[in-house]
């Protein structure tokens, strides 16, 4: 009998498992709570870091990948992502995704920040996501797949211990044979396997690179399912994200360039905390930021791109222009002249490293759940994602999901994520439990500004138990309030208010400071130990 896998989600991971899984013979629908291509993948801008020159080699890719992961990473996990990137680069090269090329017809190669080689590829520039999602997309309208747009997980639907299919809130769609949903309302789609390929949780800070639809749907889903989530403490800050106007990501490529950073008096001051200066770790170089703008009484730093490409700022805005179209855009939008001034920049939310455990394909602890991509922890990451690392995770993993599924349905026993079993699982009780002593009363009613400032200020790049503490007790008294969610955003706060009750849990219990999870009070590395995948 044919397999019917639902997916979850647009961007590189969701469209690469659903090209990969009908290849194999599944019937798919893939279902995204907005347009096709409104995806996080389209926001990606450096690139794709994967050894495809002669002179690169795969052990130095996985060597910068786990001293970026602090020595938290599964090194299996990165030994295939390593491997098996070329592969699926080479793939999206296939499928029409143009890579920039040099004059001699060769790839541009780009540097980014611990990177020990210039391996990103990056297209249009600084538009290597919307390149990537728009050939993939293509690639998808080609296919049998069949696409449900406007169609918001509220739950996935678990029987006997295994996941049967999803529970859809649906807008503006038209109905399939699978489901009684209709325009504006509930609808189950029965599925032999469900794939999470939902993204991350950026909506959890007020100051974030992500879109909005990045409201951590999948992970709250998959808890309220009994499955199992790990390292939820690590979310990744990214260094440089435009301080004025909008929030808007300057990305690191732009100091692969050579830019650099500089306090209010001109200073470089990214080597006080690392050798590497600008391209050491993201997390050191976001907390190195974030330490000067504390001695600047909050001010941003400056990104000054104004040495680069030689003395003529003509040239230099030319150039820029050229090599980051979209950032450009962004910097003349707000009246800056990046040509010729620093630009002020800060630290924003980026990239969450844990997510729903799966082993290296995807399988999730429940049978017939899937989740690939930023959704997913398989420890690939580690504390702390490396540059580029992450289009490149969704092309490998989803291409690994996509290729069991249909043996995976047609095995005796669902296979699920090693150590982790349906049986530990039990459902939905959150983690965090609030310190004693604290004041309900002093908790500002729930909405999801007051759950952002809570994280931003309590949970977020810098950290301490008073405010891990205060976070848990607020979001505690969040947690036990009654509220019926109606509308797609009401159910996304909600989602919100479960992920953040788990990371901030999660932070709690891990003593010490590793990669982006970090505290003031307790700076001390800790021994690199992976924390136990968590059953809710
Ligand atoms: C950036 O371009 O700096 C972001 C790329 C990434 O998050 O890997």
């Amino acid at each position: 009998m044919t397999t019917h896998a639902v997916v979850v989600g647009s961007g590189i991971a969701g469209l690469t498992v659903a090209l990969h899984a009908v290849e194999h013979g599944c019937r798919v629908t893939l279902v995204t709570k907005d347009v096709l291509d409104h995806a996080n993948t389209r926001f990606a801008q450096g690139g794709i870091a994967g050894v495809m020159f002669a002179d690169d080699r795969v052990e130095d890719h996985i060597h910068d990948t786990l001293v970026a992961g602090a020595g938290l990473s599964d090194r299996e996990a990165v030994r295939v992502l390593a491997d098996e990137g070329p592969a699926r680069i080479r793939e999206l090269i296939d499928i029409g995704v143009a890579f920039d090329r040099g004059e001699d017809g060769g790839f541009v190669k780009g540097l980014e920040a611990a990177h020990s080689y210039p391996r990103i590829l990056h297209s249009g520039g600084d538009a290597t996501g919307t390149a990537i999602e728009r050939a993939l997309v293509a690639r998808l309208r080609a296919s049998r797949v069949d696409v449900i747009e406007h169609a918001f997980l509220v739950d996935l639907v678990v029987e006997g211990g295994r996941v049967r299919g999803v529970d859809l809130l649906v807008g503006d769609r038209e109905a399939t044979a699978d489901s009684a949903a209709v325009a504006g309302r509930r609808g189950i789609v029965a599925a032999d396997a469900v794939v999470l390929a939902t993204g991350g949780a950026g909506e959890l800070y007020a100051h974030s690179t992500n879109p909005v639809v990045a409201t951590g749907d999948g992970i709250a889903a998959a808890l309220r399912a009994g499955a199992d989530v790990r390292d939820l403490e690590f979310f990744q800050f990214h260094p440089t994200v435009l301080a004025a106007g909008a929030s808007f990501l300057v990305s690191e490529a732009v100091r692969g360039e050579g830019a650099t950073l500089i306090d209010e008096t001109g200073r470089r001051f990214a080597f006080d905390a690392h050798p590497d200066g600008e391209l050491a770790p993201r997390d050191v170089v976001a907390r190195a930021i974030a330490h000067q703008m504390e001695l600047q009484d909050g001010r941003p730093v400056r990104l000054d791109a104004t040495l680069l490409h030689g003395d003529d700022p003509e040239e230099r805005a030319a150039f820029l222009a050229r090599r980051f179209p979209t950032i450009d855009r962004a910097v003349r939008e707000r009246g800056l002249d990046w040509a010729r001034e620093p630009i002020p920049v800060t630290p924003a939310a980026h990239y969450l490293m844990g997510g729903v455990a799966t082993d290296l394909f995807g399988r999730a602890s429940l049978p017939g759940l899937y989740a690939v991509g930023e959704v997913a922890c398989t420890g690939v990451h580690g504390a702390n994602r490396l540059a580029s690392n992450s289009l490149l995770e969704g092309a490998v993993f989803g291409a690994r999901a996509g290729d069991v599924i249909a043996s995976d349905a047609a095995s005796a026993d669902w296979p699920v994520a090693a150590g982790a079993s349906a049986e530990r699982a039990s459902g939905g009780e959150p983690a965090g439990a609030a310190p004693a002593g604290d004041d309900p009363a002093d908790a500002p009613p729930f909405s999801r500004a007051a759950l952002q400032e809570l994280l931003w200020h309590d949970a977020g790049l810098v950290r301490d138990d008073a405010g891990l503490g205060h976070a848990a007790s607020v979001l505690s008294v969040w947690r036990t309030q009654r509220r019926e969610p109606h509308t797609e955003l009401e159910y996304e706060n909600e989602n919100l208010l479960v992920v953040a009750d788990h990371l901030v849990a999660a932070a709690r219990a891990r003593r010490g400071s590793v990669g982006a999870h970090y505290r003031r009070d307790d700076p001390v590395t800790s021994a690199p130990i992976r924390q136990e995948a968590v059953a809710c």
